[in-house]
């Protein structure tokens, strides 16, 4: 299972990177706004800082909602750095632009995915990845999981290369459902990854251990 971190805060990255953990990170609209990165050209800068820390996948999203806005600005993402894949909306125009990205050989992440027949026509198009949003399903009281077991059974039914990429992960309980169904991929906020360090037993055990260390060694 490939962990990626869903932020556009380089301290965060760089932590998670350092443990060497990493393989990509998704970032979108909110979260670049969220670290306060305004303007094409900082924006630019910014994805290709990511690209320069990371050895893996970036999402690095467009903001037009229009096939040839999207094509323009998908073109001029792709041209930052190999690592990176260029983020496209769940939309008519935007799946026109993903199997046009396909044809380029530039690699898409379907995003705002909801139900197995948005993803079924991401994968046809030749998405690279598509983003499940779990969590915000489960807001609206529908089992986000659900939707990701969905996907596994009818990607593997076809054999599509795309991945299932799970997003919009809450906790960690989100990750370890996530990793169990079988999806490729999830993307997570830092504090996701962190809880997973955590069980009482490992700071219990640990404390014993070194006391009776102490107790032999003094
Ligand atoms: C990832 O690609 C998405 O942008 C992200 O996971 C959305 O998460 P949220 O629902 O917590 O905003």
């Amino acid at each position: 299972m490939k962990f990626f971190i869903d932020t556009a805060n380089l301290d965060e990255i760089k932590e998670l990177n350092d443990l060497g953990i990493l393989d990509g990170v998704t970032t979108n609209p909110s979260l670049m706004a969220k670290v306060g990165v305004q303007g094409r050209e900082n924006v630019l800068k910014h994805y290709k800082t990511i690209c320069e820390m990371v050895d893996g996948d970036i999402s690095a999203e467009v903001i037009s909602t229009d096939f040839e806005g999207m094509l323009r600005e998908g073109k001029e993402l792709a041209a930052l750095h190999n690592n990176i894949v260029v983020k496209v909306p769940m939309t008519r125009d935007g799946i026109k632009a993903i199997k046009a990205f396909s044809e380029m050989g530039i690699r898409t992440n379907c995003t705002l995915i909801f139900s197995v027949g948005q993803a079924i026509l991401a994968a046809k198009a030749g998405a690279s990845y598509v983003s499940p949003f779990l969590g915000r399903l489960d807001d609206v009281s529908t089992d986000g999981l659900s939707l990701i077991e969905d996907l596994v059974l009818v990607f593997a039914n076809y054999g599509f290369d795309t991945e299932i990429l799970a997003a919009s992960i809450r906790h960690p309980m989100h990750i370890v459902e996530c990793a169990k169904i079988g999806a490729d991929v999830v993307t997570c906020p830092g504090s996701s990854i962190d809880k997973l360090f955590n069980h009482p037993l490992t700071d219990i055990g640990l404390a014993q251990f070194i006391a009776d260390y102490k107790k032999v060694e003094g």
